[in-house]
């Protein structure tokens, strides 16, 4: 079986007690935190940054923190980030001037670097930076909001975009984020995703051990 990731996204949290929520996601059995960045600019919401990311690594969260950029400029917040304990950066190749660049650096600040494709975005951009990506992450919502339907063709790009990562021969996580949860994770995997951001499925969920529980049930099966 696959090394499946559950990354529960902190958007649906409650921001009051992140610390704590953070904490018992994990101890539920999440793999990684998914840590979205928006700027009101690239998409039509505003979060959380570089500070609430070294705030909860100060507070003790030693799991992988998974920075999903919806920034542009994605240049700047790179070092930031990277100072304040990110694992993984993405971010979208159409909010970035020099995408190559912007891999580089990530890879230069000593974190894991990933491009991010929105539901029309095509995988061509993936093509020529193959050597620099650790992930790839499929949007299968719209970005700016927890809570959306899941895009249901994105499952056709999950499976185009594993076909590249086999064919490249290195070792890249194929990651899905929006609109994912129990009902619907395993077809996502069959298609080939190893790594699944939920938000509102989890963070929503009266006990986070049960849902998770039950997502690596069906990924199980
Ligand atoms: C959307 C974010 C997602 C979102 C997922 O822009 O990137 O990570 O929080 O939330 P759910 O799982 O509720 O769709
Ligand atoms: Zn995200």
């Amino acid at each position: 079986m696959a090394d499946y990731w559950i990354a529960p996204s902190i958007l649906s949290a409650d921001f009051a007690r992140l610390g704590e929520e953070v904490e018992n996601v994990l101890s539920a059995g999440a793999d990684v935190v998914h840590f979205d960045v928006m700027d009101n600019h690239y998409v039509p919401n505003l979060t959380i940054g570089p500070m609430v990311c070294k705030a909860l690594r100060n507070h003790g969260i030693k799991a992988p923190i998974d920075v999903h950029l919806m920034v542009s400029p994605v240049d700047r917040l790179i070092g930031d980030f990277a100072e304040a304990g990110a694992s993984i950066i993405t971010f979208h190749p159409d909010a970035s001037t020099h995408v190559d660049r912007s891999l580089q650096m990530i890879r230069d600040a000593g974190c894991k670097a990933g491009l991010v494709l929105n539901p029309a975005v095509g995988p061509e951009v993936l093509k020529y930076v193959m050597d620099k990506l650790d992930m790839v992450l499929l949007m299968s919502v719209n970005p700016g909001f927890g809570g959306q339907k899941f895009i249901p063709n994105t499952l056709d790009k999950v499976r185009e975009v594993r076909a590249l990562i086999d064919a490249s021969g290195r070792d890249i996580r194929l990651e899905v984020d929006g609109g994912i949860s129990a009902k619907n994770i395993a077809e996502i995997a069959e298609a080939g995703a190893d790594t699944f951001v939920a938000g509102s499925a989890i963070f929503n969920a009266d006990d986070y051990t049960e849902v998770i529980d039950k997502m690596r049930a069906e990924l199980a099966s």
